[in-house]
């Protein structure tokens, strides 16, 4: 019983490591608006300066961005030698939500994919995904944050954040 519980381990580590290793590649793709248009869009990174972008939702999903998680930290790859990640801009104004950017380095942590969403921490104020046609004049990314009682213009829809896992190649 022992020797068996102890082989059983052995191979449960062995068949295990290799495959936490890889990275698995996602898209994010929106489900759940209201405002139809603004489902089945994919995450977009959106330049804004050097090492710095804000997070768009386009149609297109050739070019939406590479994501994979790194124990809680949400990556971008951009074949870059350099790292991209999700960066949650926090709370300092006292509004209902705040930025998502995708900026070199590692970015927050915090993020995870839960019952099939792609999320942020609770424990860091994350209150669900809201879209909003905005400033670049495409729809852009924003989290709600969940200590504050949203009044959600009708240019925005909350949304969920669906991983579409890719191909490795
Ligand atoms: C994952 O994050 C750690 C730092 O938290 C970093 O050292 C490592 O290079 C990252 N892995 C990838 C594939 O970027």
């Amino acid at each position: 019983m022992k020797v068996f519980t102890i082989l059983a381990l052995l191979f449960a580590v062995v068949t295990a490591s290799p495959i936490a290793k890889e990275k698995k590649y996602f898209h994010l793709q929106t489900t759940g608006a209201k405002n139809k248009e603004l489902n089945n869009l994919f995450v977009h990174s959106y330049h804004t300066g050097a090492g710095l972008n804000d997070v768009v939702l386009a149609k297109d999903s050739d070019s939406a961005a590479r994501v994979f998680l790194n124990g809680t930290n949400a990556q971008v790859d951009f074949k870059t030698e350099f790292p991209w990640g999700f960066v949650a801009v926090g709370d300092t104004n006292y509004a209902s939500w705040e930025s998502i950017k995708i900026n070199v380095g590692y970015g927050s942590d915090g993020f995870s994919i839960k019952d099939g969403n792609f999320q942020w921490s609770t424990e860091y104020s994350f209150g669900g995904w809201l879209v909003c046609d905005w400033f670049h004049n495409v729809p852009q990314l924003f989290y709600l944050n969940r200590y504050y009682k949203p009044v959600i213009p009708s240019s925005c829809s909350k949304v969920q954040l669906k991983p579409v896992y890719l191909q490795q190649k």
